[in-house]
Order: structure tokens, then sequence, then C-alpha cells
């Protein structure tokens, strides 16, 4: 019994097999006409319930295109996903809505993310709906939630401009949380934060993770942050997955040169990658 127990708490909640994205862009200059650039090359991840998976790299290496395609907002060009050892690569729609309640995103920019004309309840209980949640006491869920994350559950009236960076975040977490996710994708969701109010909805975010054992894959560019929240951290630099380990193992014996850079705190210099960035940014731009 307890092999089973143990199998099964070793199993990777979700698991990304060999990742691969690659978008068409316009070649510049005279002759025009498309070329193919790969964001992210053969990416393997396995993310465990209860565990913290940071994803590292500068800016343009692929982290967050990685996180797109594990949330399923963006279509793999290859490779393959699985949750709870069941593929979800070519999901159908009912196990896409399935996947879509545990997998749940926190963005950047709370503002940006929260429908400014909408009361904070109906952010919260948007999800539901998608979901086709029923029978569910909205009144009570959302008084929950708000406790939950820190939030007084009186404001639920209120609108999105009327909070702080740190409590829309707040709101925000809320959102993802009320579908009962398993894992929970956070894309440089503290980076906007001051510091104070980083450290606060880091800590919070620890709270949740020990209280209902969510997964989280967390990007961020704060290494001292990354340090702070992360069991397992993997690197990636020009689309490809360098490094992975523990947080200590590669933190403390970090074995790729790019990897130690990183860590050092030296700019990494690495031109021809920024140019090519540089140029993809202002094509989508476009
Ligand atoms: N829709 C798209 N079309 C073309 N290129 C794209 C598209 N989305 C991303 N890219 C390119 O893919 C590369 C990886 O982008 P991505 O946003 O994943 O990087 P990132 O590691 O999250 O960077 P940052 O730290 O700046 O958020 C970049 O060169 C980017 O310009
Ligand atoms: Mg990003």
């Amino acid at each position: 019994m307890s092999i089973v127990i143990d199998h099964l708490r070793n199993e990777p909640l979700l698991e990304a097999k060999n990742l691969v994205r690659e978008f068409q862009v316009s070649k510049g200059g005279a002759f025009a006409g498309t070329e193919t650039f790969r964001a992210v090359d053969d990416v393997s991840l396995a993310m465990h319930a209860g565990r913290t998976m940071a994803l590292v790299g500068e800016s343009g290496s692929g982290k967050s295109t990685t996180a797109r395609m594990i949330a399923k907002l963006l279509d793999v060009t290859s490779g393959a996903m699985f949750f709870e050892g069941e593929d979800v690569t070519k999901a159908s729609d009912a196990s896409l809505r399935r996947f879509r309640a545990n997998v749940q995103v926190v963005f950047q920019d709370p503002f940006s993310s929260l429908n400014p004309k909408h009361t904070v309840d109906r952010i919260i209980t948007a999800p539901l709906d998608y979901q086709g949640f029923k029978g569910v006491d909205r009144r009570l869920l959302v008084k929950n939630l708000l406790e939950r994350v820190g939030l007084n559950p009186d404001h639920s009236g209120r609108y999105p401009s009327q909070f702080s960076g740190g409590q829309a975040q707040r709101i925000g977490i809320a959102r993802a949380l009320a579908v009962e996710p398993k894992l929970v994708i956070c894309d440089e969701a503290v980076s906007a934060l001051d510091v104070s109010v980083q450290a606060q909805v880091i800590n919070l975010l620890r709270e949740l993770q020990q209280e209902s054992g969510y997964a989280y894959l967390f990007i961020a560019h704060d290494l001292a942050v990354v340090r702070q929240i992360a069991d397992d951290v993997a690197v990636m630099n020009k689309g490809k997955l360098v490094e992975q380990g523990t947080t200590a193992e590669v933190f403390d014996n970090p074995v790729q040169a790019y990897t130690q850079a990183l860590l050092s705190a030296v700019p990494v210099i690495n031109p021809e990658w920024e140019i090519r960035r540089q140029e993809n940014m202002g094509r989508m731009a476009q």
C-alpha cells in the first residue's frame, strides 16, 4: 500500500515533454517573406504537487512562451503534455475545460489582467461560469477566497481601481484559486510590486501552498525571490533548457557558465540573441 502511495506522490502532476514552439516571423529588408523562429526548443519539465518550480533566464529566453504552452494558452509546435498521467496534448473540449480549471495563471500586471469595469465578486466568479460550476454559494465562495488572500471580504463590491497593486494581485490570485486548481503558473506575478509588498505576496503564495498543496510554476527575473520561493529551478537560454535541479543544487553549484553568469548578476552578453529578440518584438508590435 505504502509503495502505491509513494508512487503516486512521486508521479508528476504535469509533465511537459520536448516542447517546441516556432513562430513565423516576417523577414526584414527589401525581400519580404517569412522565416521560422524557434522560441522554445525541446523543453521538458515536470511539476509536482506541493512544489514550486522556478523558470529563470534572460529576457527573451522563452520562459513565457513555455508557460503559455503549459497552460494551453498557446499551441505547441511539437512535444507532449501529460496531466496526472493523462495525455492532454490534443485534449478534447471536455478534458480541456477540466484542464483549464486545474491549471490557472496569475499574470504580471494585476490591473491589466482584471476588468476595470467589473466588481471584485464578478471578477473572482467569472472562471466558475466558464467551468459551468453550478450549485456553488457564490457569496460564500467570494468571502472565503478574499479572506484566504488577506483581503477584506466586505470589499467584494469594489472595482480594481479602488485597490493598491499588491491588493489587486491578491484579487488575481483569488480568481485563480476560485476553480480549485492544482497548478498555478505565476508569470512575473510579483515583479511589478514594491519589494515589501512582493514579500507579502510571496508569503501568501507559500501559505496557500502549504494549506492546499498547489504546484507552482514561478517565473521571475529576481533570483533572490526565486531562491526564497522555489524548490526546483530550471534555467533557459535561447529557448533551450540549459540546467535543471533543486534550488540548492542550481544556486550553490551551477554547472553551466550561463547559469553562473546569471547568478553572479553579471549581465549576460549575448548580442546576437538580443538583436533577434528586439527584431521579433518589433514585428509583433506591427
Ligand atoms: N507571437 C510571437 N511571434 C513571434 N515571436 C514571438 C512571439 N511570442 C514570443 N516571441 C519571441 O519568442 C522569444 C521568447 O519570448 P518569451 O516572451 O517567451 O521570452 P521571456 O523569456 O518570457 O522574456 P521576458 O523575460 O522578457 O518576459 C522572444 O524572442 C520573442 O520575441
Ligand atoms: Mg516573459
